[in-house]
């Protein structure tokens, strides 16, 4: 992989015709570092935010050793690039082919269900394997995220007791897991999920070896700026503490956006400005999926020497035939922006650069490792504390 300090270093050399994307692994590891020291249990990364094989490096690396995989192609892929992981099958529906392979070829022990059938499935698919670590998911509220996930998986209150009874047989641990929706904007939504676990708990009246938070730890992106992560941190473990279960059992979290965000941002030329609309070469089935479908904002920046300081809203299109390729932002740009300008679109590493298609022929291949920060940090005391340091070191 190539590598420059910055986009602005990078358009000086490259004057790139097609979107390139810019990887900053030291944010990554700040992320992962961020979790392995504060959350007060065991860190999972959830692969299918940015599946990228230099991403989950840099993540083992910095001290990631678990991941929540989907599919067996996710399975396949994390075991092929960090044989030492513990692979977590959290996906509630899997094929039992998956879960047969998963099993006997990847060792992977711990999988998600939601209803009976899917208990039953990882049985045979197992052939009644005695070491399963199996996890319950319930049904939580998604009303404090900006995406749900409320309406797919998880069991109805009412069918929680039997289905953990009957898992408790099952397993040699039995968890109960929950996802709180992504990007969840409070604390909260952990702590009135926790209150769910804690009514199937004791509704079925069994010994839970394992809690599993989930996902939805927030990025910051604009008009969409959560709270510190250590407040997620300090409700969960409150929450965690006060349940009824063994002394000895375990949080666990699947946080996906949260490590993966600030790995990567695009650079995107401008092809045409009509108005307040721009066109540029990537979009709705490129990076920009979320900004087309859910209207997410990321963070935009002019990449040129001298702009106007007026900042106009604006629109963008992207480079296919459909009028569905569109992100209605707004997106805060300097006033004079044209064709020919270079955009900096920011905290595409979660989500964005990973559901990228070929469609129309469009559509980013290349990569560079840049070493500035990202457009927007949620681990900003990380940042100004690695800051210091590194002027300490200077000094001496
Ligand atoms: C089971 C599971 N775990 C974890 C995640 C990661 O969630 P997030 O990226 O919001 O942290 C997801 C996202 O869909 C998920 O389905």
């Amino acid at each position: 992989m190539h590598q420059h300090h910055s986009a602005h270093g990078l358009i000086q050399a490259l004057s790139p015709v097609e979107p390139v994307t810019l990887v900053r692994p030291h944010a990554a590891r700040r992320a992962a570092r961020f979790f392995i020291e504060r959350f007060p249990g065991t860190t999972m990364y959830a692969v299918k935010a940015n599946p990228s094989p230099d991403l989950l490096r840099v993540l083992w690396d910095s001290g990631v050793i678990h991941y929540d995989v989907a599919s067996i192609a996710e399975v396949r892929l994390v075991a092929r690039t960090l044989p030492g992981a513990t692979l977590c099958f959290m996906h509630p529906v899997k094929a039992e082919e998956a879960v047969h392979e998963a099993y006997f070829k990847h060792g992977v022990r711990t999988f998600s269900l939601d209803t009976m059938d899917e208990l039953q499935k990882i049985v045979r698919a197992t052939e009644g394997a005695q070491d399963l670590n199996l996890l319950v998911r319930l049904r939580v509220s998604s009303d404090h995220s900006k995406l749900s996930l409320a309406a797919k998986f998880g069991a109805e209150p009412e069918d929680v007791a039997e289905l953990l009874m009957a898992t408790r047989q099952a397993a040699d641990a039995l968890g109960i897991c929950f996802h709180v929706g992504s990007q969840a904007m409070t604390p909260h939504a952990y702590a009135q999920a926790m209150e769910r676990v804690r009514a199937a708990i004791v509704a079925a009246a069994v010994t839970v070896d394992i809690i599993d938070v989930g996902g939805g730890f927030p990025s910051s992106y604009p008009g969409m700026e959560p709270p510190p992560l250590d407040a997620y941190f300090d409700t969960i473990h409150r929450s965690f503490e006060s349940l009824p279960i063994s002394y000895s059992a375990e949080l666990w979290c699947e946080p996906g956006r949260a490590l993966s965000a600030e790995y990567s941002s695009l650079i995107v030329r401008v092809e045409k400005r009509r108005g307040e609309e721009l066109y540029i070469n990537d979009g709705a089935y490129g990076a920009l999926f979320d900004a087309a479908h859910v209207g997410w904002r990321f963070p935009v920046s002019l990449i040129r020497e001298t702009a106007s300081d007026e900042m106009t809203a604006f629109s963008f299109y992207g480079p296919t035939c459909d009028d569905l390729d569109h992100m209605a932002g707004p997106f805060y740009l300097p006033a004079d922006v044209k064709a020919g300008d270079f955009i900096e679109i920011g905290m595409l590493g979660a989500y964005g650069c990973a559901m990228r298609t070929r469609f129309n022929g469009f559509g980013a291949e290349e990569t560079h490792v840049v070493s500035d920060e990202p457009m927007v940090s949620l681990y900003t005391g990380e940042v100004e504390q690695e800051r210091r340091s590194a002027t300490v070191t200077k000094l001496f």
